[in-house]
C-alpha cells in the first residue's frame, strides 16, 4: 500500500508514523473540527469556503492558537510533496493534550494534522446509475452545523447503511422531517424546482450544497430551501445527495419506495454536467 502523507503540527511524515497522546481531547471527547476538501488535478477545490467553515467551528469551540495562512503553507506544501493529483485532503484541528476535564483546559496547544491521500472515486458509477438509501432516525445532537469529529451517531447511521448495502442513509427528524444524510446532503425535487432544508442547527452547511444553491441560479432551476416530511417523499420526483467526495449521486429508491421513475432524473443530470463543467472551467483558470 503506497504510504499516505501526513503533516503533523508542520512536520511532514507518512501518515501512520504520526503519533498523539491519549490525553489529547479529540481521543477523549472528540473535542476537534474538521475538513475535507477535494483535490481535482493537483488544484484545492473550494479551498476558501472548507476553511471559512473551519474558522467557524474553532470560533464556535473556541479553539484558539490556528493560524490560518501558516496552515495554509503546510496544505500547500504537504499537497505539492505528496505529488498526487486526484486527492482528498483531510485537516483536523484538536483542542490539544491536557489533564482530562471536562470544561476547556486554558494554555492549551491545538494539534494539526493533515493529510493527502489519493481518491480513486468509488462512486463514479453511482453516478451514472443512481444509488438506493435507507431512512434512518436522525439522533444526533442540536448543532449539526459544526463540523466537529464527534460522529458516532453519523457512524451508527453509516454502518445501517452499509449493513443494508447502501453508502449512505436519509436521516429523518423526530418531527418526522428530513435532515440529510451521515455524511451528505439531500435534496428533492418536484415539479422542476429543488427541495432542500434550509441553513439551521439542524444541518451541515455543506460545500456542495452551496454549489448546488449557485448553480441552479446559474441554470434557472427553481430552489426552494423548505423541508420535507418522509412522508412526502411519495410524491417527489427526483433525489439526489451531495458531498465533497460524491458530487452529485442521483438516489432512485429510499427504502422500497421507488423515486419518480427510478431512473436518474433530468434536473440532476442538467446540474451534475452543471457542476463537472464548472470544476473543468475552474481547473483551466
Ligand atoms: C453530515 C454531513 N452533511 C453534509 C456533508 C457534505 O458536506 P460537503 O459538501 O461540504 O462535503 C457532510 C460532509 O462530510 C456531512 O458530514
Amino acid at each position: 500500500m503506497a504510504t499516505t502523507l501526513a503533516n503533523w503540527n508542520g512536520q511532514e511524515m507518512p501518515l501512520e508514523e504520526v503519533k498523539v497522546s491519549v490525553l489529547d481531547r479529540a481521543f477523549l471527547f472528540g473535542d476537534a473540527v474538521y475538513e475535507v476538501i477535494r483535490l481535482y488535478g493537483g488544484k484545492l477545490w473550494m479551498y476558501d469556503r472548507h476553511v471559512g467553515r473551519l474558522k467557524t467551528g474553532l470560533k464556535a469551540l473556541r479553539i484558539g492558537g490556528v493560524n490560518i495562512d501558516v496552515l495554509k503553507t503546510r496544505i500547500e506544501q504537504t499537497v505539492e510533496n505528496s505529488g498526487i493529483a486526484e486527492a482528498l485532503v483531510y485537516i483536523q484541528v484538536t483542542r490539544g493534550v491536557a489533564k482530562r476535564t471536562h470544561h476547556y483546559p486554558e494554555k492549551i496547544e491545538p494539534n494539526q494534522l493533515i493529510y493527502v491521500e489519493h481518491f480513486g472515486d468509488p462512486c463514479k458509477q453511482m453516478r451514472e446509475t443512481g444509488v438506493r438509501v435507507i431512512s434512518y432516525h436522525d439522533y444526533r445532537w442540536q448543532r449539526n452545523d459544526l463540523k466537529v469529529t464527534s460522529l458516532m451517531a453519523n457512524c451508527m447511521a453509516a454502518q445501517v447503511a452499509h449493513e443494508n448495502g447502501c453508502i449512505e442513509v436519509v436521516q429523518i427528524g423526530s418531527d418526522g422531517y428530513v435532515t440529510e444524510g451521515s455524511h451528505t446532503s439531500i435534496f428533492a425535487v418536484k415539479d422542476g424546482k429543488i427541495l432542500v432544508s434550509p441553513s439551521s442547527s439542524k444541518v451541515l452547511p455543506g460545500i456542495t450544497k452551496q454549489q448546488i444553491l449557485e448553480l441552479s441560479a446559474a441554470a434557472n432551476i427553481g430552489l426552494n430551501e423548505t423541508r420535507v416530511k418522509k412522508d412526502e417523499l411519495k410524491d417527489v420526483d427526483e433525489m439526489f445527495l451531495t458531498g465533497t467526495p460524491e458530487e452529485i449521486v442521483p438516489i432512485i429508491k429510499v427504502d422500497d419506495l421507488v423515486i419518480g421513475d427510478g431512473k436518474p432524473g433530468p434536473v440532476t443530470r442538467k446540474l451534475q454536467q452543471a457542476f463537472t463543467d464548472s470544476v473543468q472551467s475552474w481547473l483551466k483558470k
